[in-house]
């Protein structure tokens, strides 16, 4: 039986058994989706349905699916070496990722400490970051500054340090030490200031929060270079530049989660390189291996790599069964040489600013309050009004609709109350953007039809 016609995946009974990422189970039994299988930036349902993906899973799919260097290198892998014991050593594969991760980051960050996921890449550079200081004189320094609408992971550590409440307070007490400040959202600015009169507000009061809060108990500062739970918050250009002073004059360490905005995404390898700004450690995974296999890593410089290097009790306490798999690694390899050498950054230049002339043209529409964003990964937020910029009441919850009207019309997107947003994979053309933009506009038209 194919997958294709297999009546199961269409029972309740048969699906009650899985709990899925941030669902409530019993609306999706009622109207499930399950991929089934994938080919460059389309993918097909259960049921034979065919969908084009402008979200690359979730970011995720950078170089597409069913790519063929990645397919070869992880079946090679599996059948020379699907698993190597972790606390004994490592493999080939992973010592050859961690030379090419030091060799395309920006700056020093020439140490990979390679994980599983997104999440697992900031809970290592958290306990990395408070061992730092320890081991440099500075034992006080263990709380960690982020911003309110980020998101850094589902676990309890990184979980405390995303900014987003109800993903929170189901699980509260978070974890201590976690500090947070007001995102750079400029299009509704929490400080009731516009850019650029503000002078970058929002970067400089961070210095008194550190004053008041004292420098030597903070540890690091983590912050997404383009923040996408908040809705693409894209920051003015001198944001990061404030951020990096700030970290340098008070001895904190800067972190980027670059797990979505890492291997070029925002038209750059690295949204470091895109703001010109590099950080003391960038996190990193999705788009690295594109999906082909879990695959993170915490790049580490120089400065903070040395610490770890000396007498035994230095080293990182740290560790995971998966971490630096082979196979993982051998995917992470071939899709990191196929981004560079494909030069999908550059595509994801040019078609984002494709994408975006054609999310302009639809302004006419009449909801569009702001688009924003970097390379391929663009948000829109929803206004009833964009002239004063009144938002549509909460319970009309027009991004959900548009983005759910989008999935039954054959387009994935991501989407929230007040947003919608692109990000597919780096190989999309300005034809497959005017296709998924078709589909976008009759989605929008067919939902304000309704209201
Ligand atoms: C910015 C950011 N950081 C961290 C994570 C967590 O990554 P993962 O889901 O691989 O644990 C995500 C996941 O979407 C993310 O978007």
């Amino acid at each position: 039986m194919t997958v294709q016609n297999d009546a199961r995946f269409a029972g309740e009974d048969y699906l009650r058994h899985i709990m899925l990422d941030y669902r409530q189970m019993t609306e999706f039994v009622k109207e499930p989706f399950l991929v089934a299988r994938a080919d460059g930036i389309r993918f097909w349902d259960v049921h034979g349905k065919e969908y084009l993906d402008g979200l690359a899973g979730i970011f995720t799919v950078n170089v597409g699916y069913n790519n063929p260097r990645v397919l070869q290198a992880v079946i090679e892998q599996l059948r020379t070496l699907p698993f190597n014991p972790p606390m004994h050593g490592t493999n080939p594969r992973a010592v050859e990722l961690a030379n090419l991760l030091a060799e395309v980051t920006p700056g020093d960050l020439n140490t990979a400490r390679l994980v599983d996921s997104g999440s697992e890449a900031n809970e290592a550079a958290f306990k990395l970051v408070r061992q730092y200081h320890r081991q440099t004189g500075n034992p006080g320094k263990f709380k960690i500054l982020s911003r309110y609408l980020s998101y850094h992971g589902a676990t309890a550590a990184t979980m405390s340090a995303g900014g987003v409440g109800y993903r929170k307070t189901l699980y509260e007490p978070a974890a201590i030490g976690h500090l947070h400040t007001y995102p750079p959202y400029c299009y509704r600015c929490p400080y009731e200031k516009t850019y650029p009169d503000c002078d970058v507000f929002c970067a400089r009061t961070i210095r008194q929060m550190i004053e008041w809060e004292d420098p030597r108990s903070i540890a690091a500062i983590i912050v997404e270079p383009i923040s996408n739970t908040g809705g693409i918050i894209t920051p003015p250009p001198e944001y990061l530049k404030i951020l990096r002073q700030l970290c340098d004059e008070c001895n904190i360490l800067l972190i980027f989660d670059e797990v979505i905005t890492g291997f070029g995404r925002t038209g750059n390898l690295f949204a470091a390189n895109t703001f010109g700004v590099t950080p003391d450690l960038l996190c990193c995974g999705k788009g690295m291996s594109s999906g082909y296999a879990p695959l993170a890593a915490a790049m580490v410089s120089d400065k903070v790599a040395r610490a770890f290097w000396g007498a035994p009790g230095t080293e990182f306490a740290h560790g995971h069964t998966y971490a630096g798999n082979p196979v993982a690694c051998a995917a992470g390899l071939a899709s990191v040489r196929e981004i560079i050498e494909r030069k999908l950054p550059d595509n994801a230049r040019r078609v984002g600013a494709h994408l975006v002339q054609r999310l302009e043209g639809l302004r006419s529409l009449g909801i569009f309050g702001d688009i924003r964003g970097k390379g391929l990964m663009i948000g829109v937020e929803l206004a009833e009004d964009p002239a004063t910029k009144k938002s549509f009441a909460p319970e009309v919850k027009i991004g959900l609709r548009i983005g759910k009207r989008a999935l039954a019309n054959g387009l994935l997107l991501r989407f929230d109350p007040h947003w919608i947003a692109f990000g597919p994979p780096l190989i999309v053309t300005e034809q497959d953007i005017d296709a998924m933009v078709a589909i976008l506009e009759q989605s929008i038209r067919e939902v304000l039809r309704e209201l």
